[in-house]
């Protein structure tokens, strides 16, 4: 059966095929993140006819509900958190292939439960055998879970059927548990069958960074020590912890944005050209960019990274309260919300740039964006001239909001004498191109249903980011006395500014 069979095409631009025959399993079945974007993106990917027709969905919790109130609920979810609006036939077809299955995850039960239905579900779908295993669930059940599978034989191929693992994040909270996070997972799936997700490699603009850098000509050329000035990568937010303060009270902003989405981007912007798109050819390239970092040393630290935590105050025009009286949030707690540093690649194609980043919450303005500012031109043409200074070319990469890129260059102003104003060239995605509205996670669960694993993170992936933050996690939890305070609504603390006006830059403001 067609599960959009009355609906025309509204996929992303590209002609795809539909999915492979997969029997789809989520872990945290009634969970958030399910029902805010699994649900959601599962149904946009039904309207866009990329489901296979072989298909089903086999929710997995603790809650005791049949499957025809696990249907409604997930009918209500795709309602209240839906992208676009819903075409009911596309919705019913897509609850009609929805099963439950009631267990504790640490129960072997819930296991030999699991293994009857997806017979069941296996012969009235033709599934073929396929099954990916979605681990929504809190990370300290990632490992349990998996483990669980193996016991059971769930995660056994048989007769040339595949399994796949998808993971969230956080995959570890440091180098070690994301080391021993690894070995349990590879100890009952290949590394090709782990599917690490990072939603960020889920943003069409985080995809096209690739695109922009290696399908144009005028940009590799110059993307280098020689021309490059600096780098700044800001993934800023105007988010508080608002109810998540006792989970990211243990976590912080460096462990929630910095080894994963912030390192993406990084990873993008400074990695060699693959030869190819393919998986390995790309996630090896990236993980070199990281391996190139740096390492810090403790008083690196304390010369280049600045941790934050946000005071009382007023974002977009809303009263906010510090993040010490945030519920969950211990009264004295030395949790950053807010990070920036200072990292050198030592390579041959950066040595001598300075990357910056930084991200927080509770701050001016939602922007994440990256900032590639280029070396001056020389000046000597306009010393008998009015022109005091020339601004630095500069490209800007939007990921999100504004979804685009600008590149402010300068130019003469009209007149009788030489006067030079800098000038933006800007280009909205919105103004070309026509994309459904999404959550990010359809282009991940239909790689996955593919197995495409190009924009998944690998093992070594993740380590390498844990490597280059370690340093930073030991040296604060060695000392505690350097968080700084910001207000919230503002751009975050002085102490960040510092970083970069030693040595005569500074930020672009957030706002
Ligand atoms: C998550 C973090 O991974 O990413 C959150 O845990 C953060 O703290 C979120 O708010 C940001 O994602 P996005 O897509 O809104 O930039």
């Amino acid at each position: 059966m067609d599960v959009a069979a009355e609906r025309p095409a509204t996929a992303p631009g590209r002609e795809l095929r539909r999915g492979d025959p997969c029997a789809f399993v989520i872990f945290g079945a009634v969970g958030d993140l399910t029902q805010r974007l699994l649900l959601p993106a599962l149904y946009n990917l039904a309207a866009a006819r990329l489901l296979p027709d072989q298909f089903c969905l086999v929710g997995v919790a603790r809650r005791d509900m049949t499957d025809e109130a696990f249907r409604r609920n997930m009918g209500e979810a795709v309602r209240e958190f839906a992208t676009g609006g819903v075409d009911h036939a596309t919705l019913d077809r897509l609850l009609s292939r929805c099963r439950y299955v009631r267990g504790d995850f640490d129960e072997p039960s819930t296991y030999e439960r699991l293994k009857i239905e997806l017979d069941e579900v296996g012969r009235t779908f033709d599934t073929r055998g396929n099954c990916i295993f979605y681990l929504a669930t809190p990370p300290d059940q990632f490992a349990p879970i998996a483990l669980k599978l193996g016991q059971s034989g769930l995660a056994e191929e048989r007769d040339g059927s595949w399994r796949r693992l998808i993971v969230e994040k956080p995959f570890g909270l440091d180098l070690g548990s994301a080391r021993a996070l690894n070995q349990e997972l590879l100890s009952v799936f290949a590394e090709k069958h782990i599917y690490r997700i990072d939603h960020y490699l889920g943003k069409e603009t985080v995809q096209n960074i690739m695109v922009l850098r290696f399908a144009n000509g005028i940009f590799e050329p110059l993307w280098n020590r020689d021309h490059i000035d600096h780098v700044q990568i800001t993934v800023a937010e105007t988010v508080s912890v608002e109810q998540r303060g006792k989970l990211y009270d243990h976590t912080g902003a460096l462990r929630d944005m910095v080894p994963n989405h912030l390192f993406q981007l990084l990873a993008l912007t400074a990695m060699e050209p693959p030869t190819c798109f393919e998986a390995d050819a790309v996630r090896t390239e990236k993980r070199k960019a990281i391996e190139a970092v740096r390492p810090l040393t403790l008083d690196d630290v304390k010369m280049n990274v600045v941790r934050g935590q946000y005071t009382a105050g007023r974002v977009e025009g809303e009263a906010v309260a510090a993040y010490r009286g945030a519920v969950g949030v211990a009264a004295h707690s030395m949790t950053e919300t807010y990070v920036a540093m200072r990292l050198i690649l030592d390579n041959w194609r950066w040595a001598g740039v300075p990357f910056y980043l930084r991200t927080g919450k509770a701050l001016a303005a939602r922007r994440t964006e990256i900032a590639i500012k280029f070396k001056s031109a020389p000046f000597v043409l306009f010393r008998d001239t009015p022109v005091e200074s020339l601004a630095q070319n500069l490209l800007v990469l939007r990921i999100q909001p504004g979804e685009g890129a600008a590149l402010h260059f300068n130019a003469k102003v009209p007149g009788p004498s030489i006067r030079i104003e800098n000038v933006r060239m800007n280009f909205n995605y919105e103004d070309y191109f026509d994309a459904a509205p999404s959550t990010g996670y359809e282009t991940l669960i239909y790689d996955c249903m593919i197995g495409d694993p190009t924009l998944f993170q690998r093992a070594d992936n993740i380590e390498a980011g844990w490597q280059v933050v370690a340093p930073i996690l030991d040296a604060w939890q060695a000392d505690g006395r350097d968080l700084a305070f910001y207000q919230a609504g503002s751009d975050g603390p002085d102490a960040a500014e510092l970083l970069l006006s030693r040595q005569g830059r500074a930020w672009r403001t957030i706002a």
